[in-house]
């Protein structure tokens, strides 16, 4: 059955987990899809695992089209989300709206765009005129040079007081999913228990709604350097489907993310 908005609300309120990872192209959506992952994101880190680049900022609206194309294509089931590159969407709801229709057009399902309570109006405008959101707040990527290198979000009592009421703004808003990426595992638990919509986590620890992980790093492919929060399902797996199994099972049954992925 195909995975719908509806389907994630409803794994919620089940206590069921969401597993989620990105995905490039068209094979490895068949793949991932069969595997039985429930989300697909087409994610700006293409950038990184892609392009081979230092960031995700200069991906453009042109690349994340035709990515979004190619996994939609391949995804039967899973939920296609696609991210809004950088500056593709800060700018006015306007600027937002019409670049999202675009991605919507290209085969995505939902929209993905980084940001807090600043975004709220922007997430207002999309979902009023049908677009669902999925809002990224805590470590934000595009955001890498105003943190001035890869920090975790949420840490002191101020910042975490700050975090909460951005999601709860966003759901206000209407957003359908809030992902939290690098935030200690106690706030994120906090605000997933604060929300009656999903939460999806990337270093974020196990007590989110679901879990996200970049393709690339989860099958040991990507040759860089490894954050915290990464496991490479690879390793005792004889197969990529298998390793893909293994994440979708380790998330339905909270294995992971273990103690040692979390902050
Ligand atoms: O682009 C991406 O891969 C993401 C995930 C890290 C959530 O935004
Ligand atoms: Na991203």
């Amino acid at each position: 059955m195909k995975t719908t908005i509806n389907t994630l609300a409803k794994m919620k309120q089940d206590g069921q987990k969401i597993a989620m990872l990105t995905c490039y192209d068209a094979s490895f959506a068949s793949l991932l899809d069969d595997a039985g992952v429930d989300v697909l994101l087409v994610g700006d880190s293409l950038g990184n695992v892609i392009q081979g680049r230092g960031s995700t900022l200069p991906v453009t609206m042109e690349q994340m089209l035709y990515h979004t194309e190619i996994v939609a294509r391949g995804a039967k089931q899973a939920l296609v989300i696609a991210d809004m590159p950088f500056a593709s969407f800060q700018l006015s709801p306007a600027q937002a709206y019409e670049n999202a229709a675009r991605l919507m057009a290209a085969g995505a399902e939902m929209v993905k765009l980084e940001g807090g309570m600043v975004m709220a109006e922007t997430v207002d405008f999309l979902v009023q005129r049908g677009i669902p959101v999925c809002q990224h707040i805590g470590f934000q990527p595009q955001s890498v040079n105003a943190y001035g290198g890869y920090k975790v979000q949420g840490k002191s009592d101020t910042e975490a007081e700050v975090l909460k009421r951005d999601a709860l703004a966003l759901q206000a808003a209407g957003a359908a999913i809030v992902l939290m990426e690098m935030v200690p595992a106690t706030v994120a638990k906090a605000v997933t228990e604060s929300l009656a919509i999903p939460t999806i986590g990337i270093g974020a620890g196990v007590d989110t709604d679901g879990q996200v992980l970049v393709l690339y790093d989860m099958l040991g492919v990507f040759p860089g350097k490894k954050a915290r929060f990464v496991k490479n399902f690879m390793l005792g797996a004889t197969s990529i489907q298998g390793a893909v199994e293994a994440y979708v099972k380790a998330v339905k049954g909270s294995a992971f993310p273990a103690e040692e992925h979390t902050f």
